[in-house]
């Protein structure tokens, strides 16, 4: 395939017009830069010069219920108003290359991308499988790009897989779970294309991949947003594929909480690493998909079941989450105070959790300003670490409060040494060491302290942190993360992670040219320069959700 021919391609421009709005938009669009100007906390006299462009580009709150077209905005279009021109980074050009080579066709049509294309490394292992999680950046890259056929071949495909009967030794798994990878195999001779699947049955631990459902249908939404084709998520064949991811997570139990629970390693970090329970990167991915699946399915018999299941959960989870993964300054201090063995309704400590559990890390890492869902709650049990994806995924997902999404990119510019460092973005911190590593990762060579799960920076994050700093009005602090990345990813030839507490070591383990990392890159530069892309990957607050009664002062703030 010639890479070359498509780089940095500006298909027709096809940005949301003025003409879209309604005059409700409108009023709302002028309103903006009040808004904007009353968010902004820092990075200040730069973000001031960013105000054109946020003017421009209109209200993200709008984004939500219009059509958001794919396709870069051409030359003449908003982004390159107000002396803002986009200027394409040269490693650009490079990127758009390495990512189509990482393509991967079935029976002629691309599918998806392998996960990387590193020929130096001894082992393959399964980075030349196409892994749902891995593929949604090099989607949003195509859709942003006007490519929406791979992302429509992908999803059908996986759908397809979806129907396979799953079985772990004599364990027949849930009807609606998607794979983590699948895998083309051509045979030359018989001049046959193939797919092996891979859902938790090859996986090391084998952990079935819970994100891979939620992922799919973010990903259906993002197509339909961005191309306007409402027939693909129409179809009864994805309507049922919706329905059967849910219904894996919807049925009634033995639960208490709305939150999932979840083994360790069924998600992006896929090996032990304590996050079993209900770790937030989860809880924030199904509260996305069910939010989206409530917009894609129809109200027809069989839709209409499931339809009112999801806003039960939505609502139930939506308390949970905001109440009890929340922590700031006054909620730890709180906690550090908590009663314990309280009985009844009336409990404060409702999940009993013993203050001496707090580990001494998060009284220093907590700033006065700034918030943020811990990694787990269950009884007895806080995780405090901070994950990266769960939340950025809050902020998108709106299960973060305007508010609290401000309090989080406080925290990320407060703490922005220990999250960001030399490259952006730790996955999880702090880092697990010595006894603790050894009981909870089961000495995991592979993740070892400021490594890898553990604490490492992985490039891919890049394009959440990115959307989140855009949709709460931050572009300045994406701004910041890319250039950073920018002196490094070309060169070190687009490590899969960084090791190290400031992420300044390629992994060392890491695969090189990985695809995600790749795709990162390019979607936090496409979004920067065309902000309204954000509408494919975020919904607004749902208004006739109630607002939750404060906690702490820094939800208002
Ligand atoms: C590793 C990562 C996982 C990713 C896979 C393919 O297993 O932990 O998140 O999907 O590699 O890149």
């Amino acid at each position: 395939m010639d890479g070359t021919k498509h780089i940095g391609i500006r298909n027709v421009s096809s940005v949301c017009s003025l003409t879209e709005l309604d005059d409700h938009d409108l009023s709302r669009l002028l309103e903006r830069p009040r808004l904007y100007i009353e968010r902004q906390r820092s990075f200040d006299e730069r973000s001031l010069s960013e105000l054109p462009m946020i003017l421009t580009r209109g209200s993200y709150d709008n984004y939500d219920s219009m059509h958001s077209p794919g396709g870069r905005s051409g030359i003449d279009t908003p982004a390159s108003w107000g002396g803002n021109s986009f200027d394409p980074h040269p490693i650009v050009a490079e990127a758009w290359e390495a990512l189509r080579r990482s393509l991967v066709y079935f029976r002629g049509q691309p599918v998806g991308t392998i996960a990387a294309y590193d020929h130096a490394s001894e082992e393959v292992l399964n980075y030349d499988q196409v892994f749902v999680r891995d593929f949604v950046p090099s989607a949003l890259a195509f859709l942003m790009n006007g490519e929406p056929e791979i992302v429509k071949n992908f999803l059908l495909k996986t759908l397809q897989l979806q129907g396979w009967e799953k079985k772990i030794d004599r364990f027949k798994l849930g009807e609606g779970v998607m794979p983590a990878s699948f895998k083309v195999l051509h045979d030359p001779v018989r001049k046959l294309d193939t797919i092996v699947a891979d859902f938790g049955e090859s996986a090391i631990g084998r952990v079935a991949p819970v994100d891979s459902g939620f992922w799919w249908i973010i990903l259906l939404r993002a197509y339909t947003k961005s191309t306007g084709d409402l027939s693909l998520a129409e179809r009864p064949e994805c309507q049922k594929g919706i329905r059967l991811i849910l219904m894996l997570c919807l049925a009634e139990g033995f639960d208490t909480f709305p939150t999932l629970l979840c083994a360790d390693g069924c998600s992006m970090i896929d090996r032990r690493m304590d996050v079993y329970g209900y770790p937030i990167e989860i809880q924030a991915l199904f509260y996305m998909a069910l939010r989206c699946a409530l917009v894609m399915l129809k109200h027809d018999g069989e839709g209409k079941d499931c339809i009112e299941r999801i806003e039960k959960r939505l609502h139930a989870l939506n308390y949970h989450m905001r109440s009890y993964f929340w922590l700031d300054f006054q909620q730890l201090n709180d906690i550090y105070r908590y009663k314990t063995e309280e009985y009844s309704h009336t409990a404060v400590n409702k999940f009993n959790v013993i203050p001496d559990s707090i580990p001494d890390w998060i009284f220093d890492f907590m700033p006065m300003r700034g918030g943020y869902f811990i990694g787990n709650v269950s009884p007895a049990r806080m995780d405090f670490r901070w994950f990266c994806l769960g939340n950025c995924i809050a902020i998108l997902s709106s299960l973060a409060t305007p508010e609290q999404s401000m309090a989080i990119m406080d925290l990320i510019e407060a703490r922005w040494d220990e999250l960001v460092g030399e490259m952006p973005l730790k996955i999880a911190y702090p880092a697990i060491e010595s006894h603790e590593w050894r009981i909870i990762t089961g000495c995991d060579p592979k993740n070892t302290r400021w490594s890898y799960h553990n604490g490492g920076s992985w490039p891919v994050l890049l394009w959440l942190l990115t959307a989140a700093c855009i949709k709460t009005g931050r572009p300045q602090i994406a701004r910041q993360a890319i250039d950073l990345a920018e002196t490094r990813l070309l060169k070190d030839g687009w490590p899969e992670y960084y090791d190290g507490k400031l992420g300044r070591f390629i992994g060392k383990q890491a695969r090189k040219y990985q695809t995600w990392s790749i795709a990162g890159y390019l979607v936090a530069k496409m979004m920067l320069e065309d902000p309204s892309h954000l509408g494919m990957i975020s919904l607004e607050e749902d208004k006739q959700r109630k607002p939750l009664i404060k906690r702490s002062s820094s939800w208002n703030c």
